[in-house]
């Protein structure tokens, strides 16, 4: 589902550009979770980037499904996050002026796939029933990421991208958002990806990639 083939990455600096990644390669599969591990500034959050379209590699190929996302253009770029990504991030996920239901169905408006059983199923198994008329400032730290993931899976995307989406969670909330996002990924055939620096959550998915001096062992 997810194939990405020696990825190059620098940014540039006042030092001149700096190698972030140096051919990192990986492939995640229809409805596999992998937990991307690596020290803070290896470069899981750019590897992500990437991924999501929201910034371009120098060299190298990363394909989601049939779409090759280092070919598109900015407005191709803009209709995967819609149609074929979903991302989670450490904080800031939620719009704050919209209910939790709202929340929870934007991102399958945008993409015009709105399927408000779907949405139903999604909130009950998140634990959210009772909770689609508040705001995201009325829930938990747990709650708020638990409809991000909710939102993230609501279009039925082919990838979810989570960046250290359980940085700021208690032990208990992190392990339930990471079992949530795990079942929930392979009982829809989407592939996740998630980057973590915690051993203990990165053993609840199917397999851990390292990164390492710009490549992914
Ligand atoms: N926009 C940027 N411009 C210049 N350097 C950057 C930029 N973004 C990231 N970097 C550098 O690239 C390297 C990788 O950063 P990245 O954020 O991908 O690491 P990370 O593995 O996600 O770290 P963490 O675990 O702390 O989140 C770091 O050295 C960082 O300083
Ligand atoms: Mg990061």
């Amino acid at each position: 589902m997810l194939s990405v083939v020696s990825v190059e990455k620098s940014y540039a600096t006042p030092q001149g550009p700096t190698p972030v990644l140096r051919g990192a390669s990986l492939e995640v599969g229809r409805g596999e979770s992998v937990a991307l591990m690596g020290e803070s500034g290896s470069g899981k959050s750019t590897l992500l980037h990437l991924i999501a379209g929201l910034d371009s590699a120098d060299a190298g190929a990363i394909r989601i499904g049939n779409v090759e996302v280092t070919a598109l253009d900015d407005a191709g770029r803009a209709r995967l996050r819609r149609e074929t990504v979903g991302v989670v991030f450490q904080q800031f996920n939620l719009i704050p002026s919209l209910t939790v239901a709202d929340n929870l169905a934007f991102q399958a408006r945008l993409a015009d796939r709105h399927d408000a059983a779907w949405i139903a199923t999604l909130t009950a198994r998140l634990g959210l029933d009772g909770l689609g008329d508040r705001y995201p400032e009325q829930l938990s730290g747990g709650q708020q990421q638990r409809v991000a993931i909710g939102r993230a899976l609501a279009a039925r995307p082919a990838l979810a991208l989570a960046d250290e989406p359980t940085g700021a969670l208690d032990e208990g909330s992190a392990d339930a958002f990471t079992a949530l996002a795990r079942d929930l990924a392979a009982e829809t055939g989407c592939a996740f990806l998630m980057a973590t620096h915690s051993a203990r959550l990165a053993a609840m998915l199917d397999r851990t990639a390292r990164i390492s001096r710009g490549v992914v062992a």
